[in-house]
């Protein structure tokens, strides 16, 4: 497993590089949540999303979900590869935003956009387990 997923992340590297290379001629100040999601998340999450299931999730699967409600919200700021990742809340929460739009595209926008203020609420909240957290979203 980790010699694919690291033959991945090198193809995926060299991705992030071009790209920039690119945002470093066409747009000087280049944070923008495409980019924040290949260097922060992609490594493992890989850039389609399709991540490494079992261990990785594929993002394209649950979160249309997951974003309805309270508890899937907080999940979603509160897994670690999100809480944790470098980022401001601003920022994280304009990654989320990204993922709903690009893994997505059926909903057209339409779903509830992460505010800077959401993702503090809930980033301020440890999740010790995330597979028992994830498990519980759903009704027995
Ligand atoms: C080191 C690998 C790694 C990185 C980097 C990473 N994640 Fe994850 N992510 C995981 C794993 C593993 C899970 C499954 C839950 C767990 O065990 O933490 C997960 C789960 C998730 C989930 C829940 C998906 C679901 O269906 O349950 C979301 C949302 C998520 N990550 C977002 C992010 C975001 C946003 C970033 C970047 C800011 C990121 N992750 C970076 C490994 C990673």
């Amino acid at each position: 497993m980790f010699g694919r997923q690291s033959e991945r992340w090198m193809q995926h590297l060299s991705l992030v590089v071009v790209l920039l290379l690119a945002a470093g001629l066409a747009l000087p100040s280049a944070a923008n949540p495409r980019f924040d999601y290949l260097l922060h998340c992609g490594g493992c999450h890989i850039e389609d999303g399709s991540g490494n299931p079992p261990e990785v999730p594929d993002l394209r699967q649950d979160l249309a979900y997951m974003i309805g409600f309270d508890a899937g919200r907080a999940y979603l700021v509160q897994v670690p590869g999100s809480s944790q990742a470098p980022l401001s809340d601003a920022s994280l929460a304009k990654v989320l935003n990204w993922m709903m739009e690009t893994y997505y595209p059926q909903l057209g926008g339409d779903f509830k956009r992460f505010t800077p203020e959401e993702v503090t609420r809930h980033r301020s909240e440890r999740l010790l387990d995330p597979k028992q957290a994830r498990a519980a979203l759903w009704p027995e």
